[in-house]
């Protein structure tokens, strides 16, 4: 029987990579990568490729590329870049170009990684955390949330599938532990004694094929996540991984708006916004869920002490 393929936007990405590795790890899964480039000849790209991924041109910003690598698709992931132009409606944009390809292709399974729109629980009026852009509380969070509203309007059989905080942020975004004024290390998180869903970054794919072999879970809203942990347990888990004392910083989330580097009033909003709702987050994102779809799914601990060489400590 022929396989059924997986169209992957972001694939030489965090998320998009995860899942065209879990497909290419599961040979006799019934599924094929086709991974999703601007550049087919970078060495990310070259590696997919050896790995078994047919690679191919397109651009989420050019709807004619996006059909032709749909074509044939039976699923699509798609995924959008925010921190990469910090626009709400480019996303929003990408979204509908995607939605559309897929539509016009006939994919019949579309997984659509997304976040809340904050907005339903935050309206714009609440003075509990500034407005942003003009008409977002959690600008990357809001428009993947309102783009949900696009695949269903435009019928695309589709599952919503809401990640989680990357645990590789702490790695690659400059959200390690770093020296505080008393000289110990200290990894901030503004949201005091709440718990916040993370993730290895690399198990979100791999859930994602886990929703790609459930039909049923089309028209559904799902969330994953690897553990659920207040910054106390996060510094205590990386305090035994990397041998040395790590504490909490328990920052406000005014503080974190402040901190002034780009995006920095975005994620405290969502930091609050994590802090203000934790039962309806972590609700959404339940752990033994979001084990049965990819059985590897680690935990904090494992993460860590895989990652711990690679963690920069300011
Ligand atoms: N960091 C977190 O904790 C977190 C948590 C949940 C959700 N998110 C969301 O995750 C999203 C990013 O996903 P990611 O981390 O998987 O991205 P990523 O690792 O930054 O990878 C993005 C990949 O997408 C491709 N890409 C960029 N612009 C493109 C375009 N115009 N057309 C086609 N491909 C394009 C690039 O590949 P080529 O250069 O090969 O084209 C790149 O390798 C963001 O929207 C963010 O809000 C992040």
């Amino acid at each position: 029987m022929s396989k059924k393929t997986i169209a992957v936007v972001g694939a030489t990405g965090a998320q998009g990579g995860g899942l065209v590795r879990a497909i290419l790890a599961d040979p006799s899964g019934g599924f094929a990568a086709r991974a999703l480039t601007r550049d087919p000849g970078s060495a990310k790209a070259k590696e997919l490729a050896k790995l078994g991924a047919e690679v191919v041109a397109a651009d989420v910003d050019d709807v004619a590329s996006l059909g032709k690598a749909f074509a044939g698709a039976h699923g699509a992931f798609c995924v959008t870049f925010f921190w990469d132009h910090f626009s709400p409606e480019k996303e929003l944009a990408e979204a509908r170009a995607m939605a559309e390809a897929a539509r016009d292709a006939g994919v019949k399974h579309v997984v659509w990684s997304t976040l809340e729109d904050t907005r339903k629980w935050v309206p714009l009026e609440d003075p509990r955390m500034p407005t942003l852009q003009g008409k977002y509380k959690v600008p990357h969070f809001d428009a993947k949330g309102e783009a949900n509203g696009i695949f269903a309007a435009l019928g695309v059989p589709t599952t919503l599938l809401n990640t989680s905080f990357y645990w590789d942020n702490l790695i690659h975004s400059g959200m390690g532990p770093k020296k505080g004024a008393d000289g110990r290390l200290t990894f901030v998180l503004p949201m005091a004694d709440k718990k916040l869903p993370g993730i290895a970054a690399e198990d979100i794919g791999r859930c994602a094929y886990g929703v790609f072999k459930r039909p049923d879970l089309i028209g559904k809203e799902v969330g994953i996540a690897g553990e659920h942990l207040t910054g106390v347990q996060m510094a205590a888990e990386l305090s035994r991984a990397l041998g040395r004392e790590v504490v909490h910083g328990a920052v406000t989330p005014e503080a974190y708006r402040a901190l002034g580097f780009p995006g920095a009033d975005d994620l405290g909003n969502m930091f609050q916004f994590k802090r203000d709702f934790e039962t309806d987050y972590c609700g959404a994102r339940d752990l033994a869920f979001s084990r049965s779809l990819n059985p590897s799914l680690q935990t904090f601990s494992q993460w860590a002490a895989a990652n711990k060489d690679r963690i920069p400590l300011g």
